[in-house]
């Protein structure tokens, strides 16, 4: 699966870590930057370049990464086909995907280290939206939000 993979200065840290676990698990991360390590950018910049990825059929899914997580979540739900959550426990990263179709996952480099934020990233590539009645007939409610 190709993922874009994007994080400002708070998420920097953690982001080759990432990549290199999804080339690991046979994945192909597409990195979005920062590609240099910048106190001064901003987490839109990134969260944007991820969220365009994903809402144009680029990459399938996509990974954000800032200090919290909060900022890259709220930015990149702002553009149109883009469903992404913050998820710091494995259940969320899978169950997100299965029940409701994220397609980016946010991460807080200052909450989580890199043993934990692997596992999440695991959990949310390996899941797959179960297209349920139920979960498929929300999903569609939620979409006409957009
Ligand atoms: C940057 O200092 C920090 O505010 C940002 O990475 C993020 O945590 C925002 O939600």
């Amino acid at each position: 699966m190709r993922v874009a993979v994007g994080a400002d200065h708070g998420g920097f840290s953690l982001k080759d870590e990432i990549a290199q676990c999804l080339r690991k698990a046979g994945h192909e991360p597409l990195d979005l930057g920062a590609h240099t390590y910048d106190a001064d950018d901003d987490y839109p910049d990134f969260a944007r370049a991820v969220a365009q990825a994903v809402a144009g059929g680029q990459t399938e899914r996509g990974i954000l990464i800032c200090g919290s997580g909060v900022g890259a979540s709220v930015a990149a739900n702002k553009f149109r086909g883009v469903r992404a959550g913050l998820c710091h426990d494995t259940y969320s990263a899978h169950q997100g995907v299965e029940h409701d179709d994220m397609n980016v996952l946010c991460l807080g480099a200052r909450i989580i280290g890199p043993a934990v934020a692997v596992e999440l990233v695991l959990a949310f590539v390996g899941a797959r939206f179960s297209g349920e009645e139920r979960h498929a007939r929300r999903l569609k409610k939620v979409l006409s939000f957009e």
